[in-house]
Protein backbone atom coordinates (compact mmCIF):
# COMPACT_ATOMS: atom_id res chain seq x y z
CA UNK A 1 0.00 0.00 0.00
CA UNK A 2 2.97 2.46 0.92
CA UNK A 3 4.77 2.36 -2.49
CA UNK A 4 1.15 2.65 -4.24
CA UNK A 5 0.83 6.17 -2.11
CA UNK A 6 4.37 7.33 -2.36
CA UNK A 7 3.83 6.46 -6.65
CA UNK A 8 0.92 8.57 -6.25
CA UNK A 9 2.37 10.97 -4.50
CA UNK A 10 5.54 11.50 -6.47
CA UNK A 11 2.64 12.48 -9.08
CA UNK A 12 0.63 14.50 -7.73
CA UNK A 13 2.19 16.03 -4.70
CA UNK A 14 1.67 20.35 -3.61
CA UNK A 15 4.75 21.90 -3.82
CA UNK A 16 4.29 23.69 -0.20
CA UNK A 17 7.31 25.91 0.93
CA UNK A 18 7.98 24.25 3.79
CA UNK A 19 8.58 20.83 2.51
CA UNK A 20 11.75 22.42 0.94
CA UNK A 21 13.49 23.20 4.03
CA UNK A 22 14.77 20.60 7.07
CA UNK A 23 15.26 23.52 9.20
CA UNK A 24 13.61 22.61 12.22
CA UNK A 25 12.81 26.42 13.03
CA UNK A 26 11.24 26.70 9.61
CA UNK A 27 9.29 23.73 10.43
CA UNK A 28 8.15 24.88 13.70
CA UNK A 29 6.62 28.00 12.31
CA UNK A 30 4.87 25.96 9.11
CA UNK A 31 3.65 23.55 11.44
CA UNK A 32 2.35 25.80 14.40
CA UNK A 33 0.90 28.34 11.46
CA UNK A 34 -1.19 25.00 10.32
CA UNK A 35 -2.50 23.90 13.57
CA UNK A 36 -5.29 25.71 13.04
CA UNK A 37 -5.29 27.74 9.68
CA UNK A 38 -5.69 26.06 6.13
CA UNK A 39 -2.68 25.65 4.15
CA UNK A 40 -3.79 28.33 1.44
CA UNK A 41 -3.88 30.71 4.07
CA UNK A 42 -0.74 29.77 5.59
CA UNK A 43 1.89 30.06 2.35
CA UNK A 44 1.67 33.72 2.43
CA UNK A 45 2.12 34.08 5.78
CA UNK A 46 4.87 31.40 6.38
CA UNK A 47 6.89 32.94 3.48
CA UNK A 48 6.95 36.63 4.95
CA UNK A 49 7.41 35.56 8.56
CA UNK A 50 10.18 33.08 7.72
CA UNK A 51 11.66 36.69 5.81
CA UNK A 52 11.37 39.12 8.58
CA UNK A 53 12.64 36.39 11.00
CA UNK A 54 14.79 33.94 9.43
CA UNK A 55 16.10 32.31 12.70
CA UNK A 56 15.15 31.04 16.10
CA UNK A 57 17.54 34.15 17.61
CA UNK A 58 16.00 36.90 15.02
CA UNK A 59 12.11 35.88 16.15
CA UNK A 60 13.32 35.08 19.89
CA UNK A 61 14.97 39.08 19.69
CA UNK A 62 11.39 40.36 18.49
CA UNK A 63 8.86 42.36 20.59
CA UNK A 64 5.86 40.63 21.18
CA UNK A 65 3.53 43.64 20.21
CA UNK A 66 5.89 42.77 17.01
CA UNK A 67 4.87 39.23 17.09
CA UNK A 68 1.17 39.21 17.50
CA UNK A 69 0.99 42.23 14.70
CA UNK A 70 2.84 39.75 11.84
CA UNK A 71 0.18 36.61 13.66
CA UNK A 72 -2.66 39.05 12.46
CA UNK A 73 -5.49 37.52 10.45
CA UNK A 74 -4.24 34.31 11.26
CA UNK A 75 -6.66 33.66 14.22
CA UNK A 76 -6.30 31.89 17.69
CA UNK A 77 -3.84 34.37 18.54
CA UNK A 78 -2.27 33.19 21.64
CA UNK A 79 -0.02 30.71 19.09
CA UNK A 80 1.67 33.68 18.39
CA UNK A 81 2.97 34.52 21.67
CA UNK A 82 3.70 30.62 21.86
CA UNK A 83 6.03 30.31 19.33
CA UNK A 84 7.65 33.19 20.51
CA UNK A 85 8.26 32.17 23.65
CA UNK A 86 9.11 28.77 21.83
CA UNK A 87 12.00 30.84 19.70
CA UNK A 88 13.50 32.53 23.36
CA UNK A 89 13.41 29.27 25.12
CA UNK A 90 15.52 27.77 22.24
CA UNK A 91 17.61 30.85 21.28
CA UNK A 92 18.50 30.72 25.13
CA UNK A 93 18.72 26.76 25.91
CA UNK A 94 18.95 25.02 22.17
CA UNK A 95 16.53 22.53 21.28
CA UNK A 96 15.14 20.36 24.40
CA UNK A 97 15.31 16.17 23.67
CA UNK A 98 11.71 16.39 24.74
CA UNK A 99 10.42 18.88 22.25
CA UNK A 100 6.97 19.13 24.03
CA UNK A 101 8.71 21.04 26.69
CA UNK A 102 7.97 24.18 24.07
CA UNK A 103 5.05 26.31 24.37
CA UNK A 104 2.81 25.78 21.66
CA UNK A 105 4.31 22.19 21.05
CA UNK A 106 2.13 19.50 21.28
CA UNK A 107 2.45 15.54 20.14
CA UNK A 108 1.41 16.18 17.19
CA UNK A 109 3.75 19.62 15.93
CA UNK A 110 6.70 17.43 18.03
CA UNK A 111 6.42 14.34 15.77
CA UNK A 112 5.98 16.37 12.53
CA UNK A 113 9.40 18.47 13.62
CA UNK A 114 10.93 15.03 14.56
CA UNK A 115 9.75 13.53 11.04
CA UNK A 116 10.48 16.39 8.40
CA UNK A 117 13.54 18.17 9.98
CA UNK A 118 15.15 15.60 11.68
CA UNK A 119 14.39 12.22 9.82
CA UNK A 120 13.54 10.10 12.46
CA UNK A 121 11.06 7.54 11.88
CA UNK A 122 7.77 9.01 13.54
CA UNK A 123 4.72 9.54 12.14
CA UNK A 124 3.30 12.72 12.51
CA UNK A 125 -0.98 12.19 13.06
CA UNK A 126 -2.98 15.12 12.30
CA UNK A 127 -7.02 14.63 11.37
CA UNK A 128 -6.05 13.81 7.97
CA UNK A 129 -3.33 11.58 8.44
CA UNK A 130 -5.69 10.11 11.43
CA UNK A 131 -8.92 9.44 8.99
CA UNK A 132 -6.67 7.66 6.42
CA UNK A 133 -4.96 5.23 8.85
CA UNK A 134 -7.95 4.23 9.90
CA UNK A 135 -9.94 3.53 6.58
CA UNK A 136 -7.08 1.54 5.34
CA UNK A 137 -6.10 -0.04 8.20
CA UNK A 138 -2.44 0.17 7.48
CA UNK A 139 0.26 1.10 9.35
CA UNK A 140 2.69 3.69 7.13
CA UNK A 141 5.86 5.01 8.09
CA UNK A 142 7.17 7.98 8.29
CA UNK A 143 8.22 8.06 4.51
CA UNK A 144 4.71 8.41 4.31
CA UNK A 145 3.81 11.09 6.44
CA UNK A 146 3.80 13.98 3.41
CA UNK A 147 1.76 12.23 0.96
CA UNK A 148 -0.81 10.86 3.81
CA UNK A 149 -1.30 14.53 5.03
CA UNK A 150 -2.00 15.44 1.26
CA UNK A 151 -4.03 12.03 0.65
CA UNK A 152 -6.27 13.10 3.86
CA UNK A 153 -6.66 17.04 2.14
CA UNK A 154 -7.38 16.43 -1.28
CA UNK A 155 -8.48 12.73 -2.20
CA UNK A 156 -9.55 10.68 1.63
CA UNK A 157 -12.35 13.51 2.85
CA UNK A 158 -14.21 12.94 5.30
CA UNK A 159 -17.94 13.46 4.30
CA UNK A 160 -17.40 12.95 0.32
CA UNK A 161 -14.18 10.85 -0.15
CA UNK A 162 -12.91 10.67 -3.81
CA UNK A 163 -12.32 7.22 -4.03
CA UNK A 164 -12.80 6.81 -7.66
CA UNK A 165 -9.07 9.29 -7.56
CA UNK A 166 -7.39 7.22 -5.05
CA UNK A 167 -4.51 5.09 -5.43
CA UNK A 168 -5.36 2.97 -2.21
CA UNK A 169 -9.04 2.06 -3.06
CA UNK A 170 -8.52 -1.05 -4.46
CA UNK A 171 -7.07 -2.35 -1.29
CA UNK A 172 -9.12 -0.09 1.07
CA UNK A 173 -11.41 -1.77 3.00
CA UNK A 174 -13.41 1.79 3.59
CA UNK A 175 -13.92 1.95 -0.12
CA UNK A 176 -16.70 4.37 -0.10
CA UNK A 177 -17.89 4.82 3.14
CA UNK A 178 -18.26 8.19 4.28
CA UNK A 179 -17.73 9.62 8.39
CA UNK A 180 -20.63 10.75 10.28
CA UNK A 181 -21.17 14.34 9.91
CA UNK A 182 -18.53 15.96 12.77
CA UNK A 183 -19.64 18.75 14.75
CA UNK A 184 -18.43 21.85 12.83
CA UNK A 185 -16.59 24.43 14.52
CA UNK A 186 -18.89 27.02 15.51
CA UNK A 187 -19.64 30.23 13.15
CA UNK A 188 -16.61 33.13 13.60
CA UNK A 189 -19.72 35.56 12.69
CA UNK A 190 -21.08 36.94 16.30
CA UNK A 191 -18.68 34.53 18.52
CA UNK A 192 -16.52 35.75 20.81
CA UNK A 193 -13.86 34.56 19.11
CA UNK A 194 -14.81 37.58 16.91
CA UNK A 195 -15.11 40.10 19.15
CA UNK A 196 -11.83 39.30 20.64
CA UNK A 197 -10.22 39.25 17.03
CA UNK A 198 -11.50 43.21 17.13
CA UNK A 199 -10.58 43.65 20.01
CA UNK A 200 -7.17 42.73 19.21
CA UNK A 201 -7.27 44.26 16.03
CA UNK A 202 -8.06 47.68 17.42
CA UNK A 203 -5.51 47.64 19.88
CA UNK A 204 -2.59 46.16 17.26
CA UNK A 205 -2.69 49.47 15.67
CA UNK A 206 -2.36 52.12 18.04
CA UNK A 207 -3.50 51.98 22.18
CA UNK A 208 -6.86 52.46 22.86
CA UNK A 209 -8.93 54.11 25.85
CA UNK A 210 -10.00 51.00 27.22
CA UNK A 211 -13.63 52.93 27.64
CA UNK A 212 -13.87 52.67 23.84
CA UNK A 213 -13.46 48.70 23.59
CA UNK A 214 -14.97 45.62 24.68
CA UNK A 215 -14.27 45.15 27.90
CA UNK A 216 -15.20 41.28 28.02
CA UNK A 217 -13.09 40.91 25.35
CA UNK A 218 -10.18 42.94 26.76
CA UNK A 219 -10.47 41.49 29.46
CA UNK A 220 -9.71 37.17 28.12
CA UNK A 221 -6.94 38.63 25.62
CA UNK A 222 -5.13 40.28 28.52
CA UNK A 223 -5.39 36.65 30.29
CA UNK A 224 -4.15 35.36 27.15
CA UNK A 225 -0.72 38.13 27.30
CA UNK A 226 -2.22 39.36 24.37
CA UNK A 227 -3.31 42.89 25.42
CA UNK A 228 -2.06 45.09 28.70
CA UNK A 229 -4.08 47.18 30.52
CA UNK A 230 -2.34 50.15 32.10
CA UNK A 231 -3.60 53.84 33.35
CA UNK A 232 -7.06 53.48 31.08
CA UNK A 233 -5.14 52.38 28.26
CA UNK A 234 -5.17 48.81 26.29
CA UNK A 235 -2.17 48.12 24.08
CA UNK A 236 0.19 45.57 23.27
CA UNK A 237 2.76 43.87 25.28
CA UNK A 238 5.91 45.75 24.27
N1 LIG B 1 -1.02 20.27 7.81
C1 LIG B 1 -0.26 20.17 8.89
N2 LIG B 1 1.01 19.96 8.57
C2 LIG B 1 1.07 19.94 7.23
C3 LIG B 1 2.09 19.77 6.29
N3 LIG B 1 3.34 19.61 6.69
N4 LIG B 1 1.78 19.77 4.99
C4 LIG B 1 0.51 19.97 4.62
N5 LIG B 1 -0.51 20.13 5.44
C5 LIG B 1 -0.24 20.12 6.73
Amino acid sequence: MESLLLIWYGRSSRDLPWRRTKDPYAILVSEVMLQQTQVDRVVPRYLAWLERWPTCEALAAASPAEVIREWQGLGYNRRALALHRAAQAIAADGWPDDLTELPGVGPYTAAAIRSFALGEDVLPRDVNVERVLRRTGHRFGSAAAQALMDLGATICLARVPRCARCPLADRCPSRGTRDEPARKQGRFEGSFRQRRAAALRAVASAPRSLADIDPEAVAALARDGLVVVDGGLVRLPA
